[in-house]
């Protein structure tokens, strides 16, 4: 189903010559979120796309510039049946990546247990977690070569709750990266829905290198569409995107449509 161009709010895009500055970039979002809130709820993704914003904003924690000690941390995404000790659960990455080196302590965390016994039981003490929390401030996603984001896959209905998510087949296979040979990546995921992602404060979607051009153009220059998810994050009330130059090759209406941001301005809502 396409809706009305007219239901898009503020979505601004910026793009940036290579992933370095992407990651940068992204962290001067975080950091401006976190300075204007340091109790932020803030909902992080994992993946090859955010590691450099993960990357810098440990060093940007253990240098005293930005503290996420107050923060609450949402991890989005997990496999069903992996626990959070598995070396390929997504909260695990999470931790290693951003929990531990930033002082964030494992109670300052929400997350979908994938061995949980009553998977949608989990998915629905999610959702209500996120309401006891007053919603999220800040969500961090990227987009998939489908066009998903989480396991959002395409299809996924705009006021999806947080559930058990069948994974597409590019999905499985773009994921086998990180999976030991001899695992099969799973057939199902728990995942954050659309609608606690769309009801957001702030939403950042990260897109890097070529392989995700076609995604994102469809996301940003096609119509709002459930068979492309990515497109619904523009009914988010702000929706930045930050892709590198692989990446935004493909986008077409960006300067007429969007308001192309260069890397050094203002975001909207951050307040650098
Ligand atoms: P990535 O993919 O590992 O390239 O960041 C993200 C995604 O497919 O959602």
């Amino acid at each position: 189903m396409s809706v009305d161009a007219a239901e898009t709010r503020q979505t601004h895009v910026a793009i940036t010559l290579d992933y370095q500055r992407l990651s940068a970039f992204a962290l001067e979002v975080v950091c401006g979120v976190l300075r204007q809130k340091p109790d932020a709820v803030i909902s992080l993704t994992t993946g090859r796309t955010p590691s450099g914003l993960y990357r810098a904003l440990r060093q940007a924690c253990q240098a005293g510039q930005v503290s996420l000690a107050t923060a609450r941390i949402i991890c989005s995404e997990e496999y069903t049946g992996v626990t959070i000790d598995d070396p390929i659960s997504l909260f695990g990455w999470l931790r290693r990546d951003v929990l531990t080196p930033c002082d964030v302590p494992l109670t300052s965390a929400l997350y979908l247990a994938g061995d949980a016994p009553d998977p949608d039981a989990e998915c629905r003490r999610f959702d209500e977690q996120i309401g006891r929390l007053g919603g999220i401030d800040l969500v961090v996603q990227t987009i998939g070569v489908n066009g998903h984001f989480g396991f959002n896959e395409p299809g996924t209905p705009r006021d999806a709750p947080s559930r058990v998510a069948e994974l597409a087949p590019s999905t499985r296979e773009s994921n086998a990266a990180y999976w030991p040979e001899q695992r099969r990546v799973p057939t199902t995921g728990l995942t954050m829905g659309l609608r606690a992602t769309l009801s957001a404060r702030y939403i950042l979607l990260l897109a890097a290198g070529c392989a995700k051009a076609p995604a994102l153009a469809q996301a940003l220059d096609g119509p709002i569409d459930d068979q492309v998810p990515g497109s619904l994050l523009r009914l988010a009330p702000h929706l930045t995107v930050i892709a590198d130059a692989e990446a935004s090759q493909e986008l077409r209406l960006r300067e007429t449509v969007y308001g192309l941001r260069k890397c050094t301005g203002p975001l909207p809502g951050t307040g650098t």
